[in-house]
């Protein structure tokens, strides 16, 4: 971790709502490039996701191809199967992304994850997809979460 990072951190520590960028993993980004992945309030990974709230994500990405559409698919993967996970918005041009999407153009996709009071007390990956006109993944990420209550 560099002084900026851990600078961050100790913002985080002592109660400001802060961004820290999530540790993810790239699934296959095949139509563009993750940059950073920014979920609000995570401030310990992997992120504790408190039942009824609401979270919101960041993702940074650049984009390699030109496209009028962008459709986010979200599943939560638990125990190595994927479930869908709902997202009140699912059109991506109408979170944070003004379309069409230009070839080489940065991106800040913005979204919310709401944990529901329902789900179980659980670790799972969450998967997130981004696709373009072709159905290709403009980004796919995955990053651990903890669902608690
Ligand atoms: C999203 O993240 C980028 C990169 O850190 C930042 O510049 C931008 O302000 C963020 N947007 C919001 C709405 O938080």
């Amino acid at each position: 971790m560099d002084f900026r990072a851990e600078f961050i951190v100790l913002l985080c520590l002592i109660g400001f709502t802060c961004a820290v960028p999530v540790k993810y993993a790239d699934c296959g980004s095949s139509s563009g490039k993750v940059v950073m992945v920014d979920i609000n309030p995570c401030p310990r990974q992997p992120c504790q996701l408190r039942k009824g709230q609401s979270y919101s994500v960041n993702v940074t990405f650049s984009s390699a191809v030109e496209s009028q559409t962008s459709a986010a698919v979200v599943h939560g993967v638990v125990a190595g199967i994927p479930v869908p996970f709902p997202i009140p918005v699912e059109d991506g041009c109408k979170s944070g992304i003004q379309c069409p999407i230009q070839k080489q153009q940065s991106y800040h996709y913005l979204n919310s994850l709401p944990v529901k009071s329902e789900y179980p007390s659980i670790k799972l990956v969450v998967e997130w997809e981004l696709r373009d006109d072709q159905k290709q993944d403009l980004f796919c990420i995955k990053f651990p979460v903890q669902i608690v209550s």
